[in-house]
């Protein structure tokens, strides 16, 4: 399996929007995680990648595994999220018409993310945004079958 995998994320492209979480997803099954594991994963994978796709202009994903470790980390160049508290908050969106009508903006995103892994970090200033996720494996994460 590779270890470590790069994507770019572009704004507003709504038929590559999903792309990278499923490659996450196939990755992870490759390498014969159980199926909880690579849902958590492939979860906030897919809530980070839309949210650089309608909220920034732009930017990239890296995904890395060591040892029992899965590290995403997910980078914008802007504009940033102004109060980082308010967008925690389930259910506060300025997701725009556009991305409303694809079937995003309720606003649960981040709070998804925060629930399905086990670290995370969020960093935002104008220039952009910088979300790193931890997802630790335990034994039982690997398939049985
Ligand atoms: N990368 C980002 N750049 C700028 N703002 C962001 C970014 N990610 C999130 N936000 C801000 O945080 C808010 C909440 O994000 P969250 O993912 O929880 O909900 P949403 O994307 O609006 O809707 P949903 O994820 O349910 O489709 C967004 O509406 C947006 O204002
Ligand atoms: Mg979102």
């Amino acid at each position: 399996m590779e270890p470590s995998k790069h994507y770019d994320i572009h704004p507003f492209d709504f038929d590559h929007a999903g792309k990278m979480s499923s490659d996450v997803k196939k990755t992870l099954k490759q390498a014969g995680l159980n199926f909880d594991f690579i849902k958590r994963v492939s979860v906030a994978a897919y809530e980070a990648e839309i949210n650089i796709v309608i909220h920034s202009v732009g930017g990239y994903a890296d995904f890395k595994m060591i040892d029992n470790v899965v590290y995403l980390q997910f980078i914008d160049y802007g504009p940033g999220i102004e109060n980082i508290e308010l967008a925690m908050t389930p259910g506060y969106s300025t997701a725009n018409e556009i991305s409303q009508l694809n079937g995003f903006g309720a606003g649960m995103g981040l709070i998804n993310i925060k629930n399905s892994c086990d670290e995370m970090s969020l960093l935002s200033d104008p220039n952009g945004t910088v979300l790193k996720l931890k997802f630790i494996m335990t034994e039982d994460h690997y398939r049985v079958d």
